[in-house]
């Protein structure tokens, strides 16, 4: 028993349990199976159940291998025989594939409002940040090198874009998980007179099986939720890891508030940025919950077979990893401050316009790859000599000073100007759009 229970770790499943169950024996009661008075005896017995459960007064007993054996023989004390008459026409092959659809569909919805507070608050963020010609502006990096400047409220944004396509993900694969298992049997459905689209609509799902062999052996879309959820960690670990450098003494790009940082043990002067620290480190848990599943499934011949009872702890220890990681990360990024002058300095290099210089000359018909040349050979002398870019520049009789009005600061972060570019025009119109897309994520949760 020790070997083989799931008791310990399927308990969570009891309300969705008791809910499927109830439509069970509904759909028994329409199918004449049993009588309107057992039908309200074992609704009873489910709600007393549920009950003790809840006021941490169900005793569980040596033989309760789990938590559905727990519920029916538990239900059986309460009511007698017609407790007895509740597994009628079902095994635990489809209950427990119904349980955790049922359990799945209302923790997604929960992880949905979770991502729509972290993007609530990045958005926020930008906002703030702003999107005007005096917007707060940092270097952008390729390579972790400083490439060109972006718009702070630009780089926030890039993340939303990340979590409302998590968030679409999520919707796809929650239509997935909506379908009920209920009267697919152990494997091959039932003798009996059941109705198992009756028994979808009273438990709430949108649909029901077609193939008794698929719907109780498929766990795809435990494997597809765990892939959302990892996704949206690998998500938060690229935010994390961004925190981390921003706020090293080195970068200076943030400063985390003392509620969302954590001192050391050592040394009094440290202010640790755990929680992006974490949000990095469990994106490792989540991708081995998937992979761990992935090869639990992996050759298993149809249909039922007890190795699918290893699909329930990484589909939870996922969802309590990103639920709790989420609400970590908003009040974080809530509470954070951006030093926004630190961004600045560290994005005016005048190098950060050199594009600009070339697109300058792209404007007055020198082809991209020799402009490219050309100011590649300016930086490389303004290194070399000392000189800054901008007095080489306008004393270039194919630049001048208007051009090298361009290395001005703030200026190359200016001219970042086509349709979702990293500057002022550009970043407000993307913010139009960004906000049309929201409401119509919201309209859906
Ligand atoms: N605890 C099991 C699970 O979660 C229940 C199914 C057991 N079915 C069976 N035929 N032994 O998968």
């Amino acid at each position: 028993m020790a070997y083989t229970e799931s008791l310990s770790y399927d308990q969570r499943l009891i309300y969705s349990d008791v809910a499927c169950s109830k439509a069970h024996v509904r759909g028994l009661a329409d199918a004449g199976l049993i009588t309107e008075s057992e039908l309200a005896l074992m609704l009873g017995g489910l709600d007393t159940v549920e009950m003790e459960y809840r006021a941490g007064e169900l005793d569980f007993v040596e033989s309760d291998e789990d938590i559905h054996t727990a519920i029916e023989r538990r239900v059986t004390e309460l009511v007698g025989d017609p407790g007895a008459k509740i597994h009628t026409g079902r095994s635990r092959n489809d209950q427990v594939a119904a349980a955790l659809r049922h359990y799945l569909l209302a923790q997604i919805d929960q992880i949905a409002a979770r991502i729509l507070e972290l993007i609530d608050v990045l958005v926020d963020r930008a906002d703030e940040a702003g999107m005007d010609t005096d917007a707060a502006y940092l270097p952008g990096y390729t390579h972790l090198q400083q490439a060109q400047p972006v718009l702070l409220s630009h780089h926030l944004l890039a993340h939303c874009w990340a979590l409302m396509r998590d968030l679409d993900r999520l919707a796809d694969c929650r239509a997935r998980v909506d379908v009920s298992p209920m009267g697919a049997g152990a494997l091959a459905g039932s003798s009996l007179p059941l109705d198992p689209a009756f028994t979808a609509r009273q438990a709430g799902f949108a649909d029901q099986f077609h193939n008794s062999l698929d719907a109780t052996s498929d766990r795809d879309f435990v494997a597809e939720t765990l892939f959302v959820l990892a996704m949206v960690g690998i998500h938060l670990s690229r935010m994390g890891e961004e925190v981390v450098l921003w706020s090293t003494e080195e970068f200076g790009f943030a400063d985390l508030d003392d509620r969302y940082s954590t001192g050391s043990s050592m040394l009094p002067q440290k202010k640790n940025p755990d929680i992006a620290e974490l949000a990095r480190g469990k994106s490792g848990r989540l991708i081995g919950n998937l992979t761990g599943l992935l090869a639990t499934m992996k050759s298993l011949p149809l249909a039922y077979n007890r190795d699918l009872q290893q699909d329930k702890e990484p589909v939870f220890d996922a969802l309590d990893t990103i639920r709790l990681g989420l609400g970590a990360m908003s009040g974080m990024y809530a509470t954070m401050t951006f030093n926004t002058q630190r961004m600045a300095q560290s994005a005016d290099s005048e190098y950060g316009g050199a594009t600009d210089l070339a697109e300058f000359l792209v404007r007055k018909g020198t082809p991209f790859r020799t402009a490219h040349a050309i100011i590649g050979e300016l930086v490389r002398s303004s290194i070399a000599g000392g000189e800054p870019l901008s007095v080489l520049v306008a004393a270039d009789p194919r630049l001048g000073t208007d051009a090298a009005a361009l290395l001005a600061s703030g200026e190359a972060v200016r001219q970042r100007t086509s349709p979702g570019a990293a500057g002022p025009a550009a970043v407000s119109q993307q913010r139009g759009i960004l906000a049309e897309r929201l409401a119509a994520i919201r309209l859906r949760w």
